[in-house]
């Protein structure tokens, strides 16, 4: 940090449960979430289990704990808790929904220009080793309505759409999908959803038995601020026989008697255990959850509508400060926005290295067909002062 630099503003109360450096302003959450103390003291734990008796963990307790975490979960996404199993991360849940597909020559994939890159990736790879195309549906960005989304969506379909996956809120755009009525229009032409709701649980309230898509998967590891590798998979109920892990665990040839000696569902069972691996973050979704819903007044539904408020606040803010029209409808947000900046702005390399050693601020710049942009996702321990930080170093960096 430079001697001109003003002080560093404080993070809100919350900052205090959190293990963020101090001498960081950390504006951003959505790329990888942030662990409260609590959440990683009962992580350890589990580790400290492991190392004590790795033979009871990985083949007695790994099970009850597995289910422990499916039914803390199910209640905030609203599913069954059977319908739940647990892998790394949304990339690989999209990885395994897609291994488990019946593509076939000629079939077709439908995505969005707005798709998080990676899953995009899979989703072309697979296309391409099984004989099938990948359509991209184009939403507009800026955006002004969920129409534009919907229409941009439903007028790629054809008979040859087999699957189609969207993001619930999209990575770098940070849009809120209109995504019930996109499923429901779906389901009605009997087309498969793959859901990507990688931002998800935590971050926006998301009822999975009234969406209804085939597949969803999203992070725990965001903004249920349970620890990194956390990530679920809900297939729905009549898709659930012959979906197999990406890895195929000892049980998957005798999968209908080896799961009833756990006595769980051939899907539970296959997932719960497939290869030795850290286990103790999927063990901990349950103690995420009940931090999330002690550390602040309300819980997890008084800190989506905190984050989503604070990041509208923000938002209008910025722009004005920026002097730039917000690029979609604050209808189209959840706790993530992003903002365009004003035509001769510096690149977005040389932007994010100034905001990060001239104002030790670490927030995503990226360079977009329409500009360079900027990407704010505000959790709990975010205050207004550092969003006004931001704007007095965006002026700063812009006119300098
Ligand atoms: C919409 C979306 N999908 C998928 C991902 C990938 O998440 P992960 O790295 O946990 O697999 C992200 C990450 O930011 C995302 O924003």
């Amino acid at each position: 940090m430079t001697n001109q630099t003003p002080a560093l503003p404080q993070p809100s109360q919350y900052a205090a449960h959190f293990t963020i450096d101090p001498n960081t302003v950390y504006l951003n959450h959505g790329s990888f979430g942030a662990c409260p103390r609590q959440v990683l003291d009962a992580q350890n734990t589990h580790r400290a289990r492991v190392e004590r008796d790795a033979v009871k963990f990985y083949v007695d307790d790994l099970w009850p704990m597995m289910d422990h975490s499916r039914n803390a979960l199910a209640p905030l996404i609203n599913c069954e808790p059977a319908d739940l199993v647990f892998v790394a991360n949304a990339t690989t849940g999209v990885a395994t929904i897609l291994n488990n597909l019946r593509t076939t020559l000629g079939d077709e994939i439908l995505i969005t220009n707005l798709e998080y890159p990676a899953c995009a990736n899979n989703v072309r790879r697979h296309a391409h080793q099984r004989g099938g195309t990948v359509r991209t549906a184009e939403i507009p960005w800026p955006i002004e309505s969920e129409e534009q989304a919907f229409d941009a969506i439903l007028s790629q379909v054809n008979e040859r759409t087999k699957l189609v996956m969207f993001s619930l809120i999209t990575s770098a755009t940070g849009l809120l999908l209109p995504a019930k009525r996109i499923i429901d229009a779906l389901n009605q032409r009997g087309i498969d959803i793959l859901l990507d709701a990688a931002h998800g649980p935590g971050c926006v309230p998301m009822d999975l038995t009234d969406l209804n898509a085939a597949y969803t998967t999203g992070n725990c590891h965001k903004w249920l601020c349970a620890p990194k590798g956390t990530a679920f998979l809900h297939v729905r109920r009549d898709l659930q026989h012959g979906f197999h892990p990406l890895v195929l665990s000892n049980d998957a040839e005798q999968i209908e008697t080896a799961s009833q000696r756990t006595n769980r569902s051939p899907f539970n069972h296959e997932f719960d255990y497939a290869g030795t691996d850290e286990a103790t973050g999927r063990m901990t979704i349950a103690d995420a959850i009940q931090a999330l819903n002690t550390i602040y007044p309300g819980g997890i539904h008084a800190i989506m509508e905190h984050n989503h408020a604070l990041c509208i606040q923000a938002r209008k803010m910025l722009c004005e400060s920026l002097g730039v029209r917000p690029p979609c409808p604050d209808s189209m947000l959840g706790p993530i926005a992003t903002i365009t900046l004003p035509p001769g702005s510096p690149d977005a390399r040389a932007l994010k290295a100034a905001l990060m050693d001239n104002w030790n601020i670490q927030i995503p710049v990226w360079s977009t067909p329409v500009g360079t942009s900027i990407r704010i996702s505000p959790q709990i321990y975010n205050s207004t002062d550092q969003y006004h930080y931001l704007a007095e170093a965006l002026s700063a960096e812009l006119n300098s």
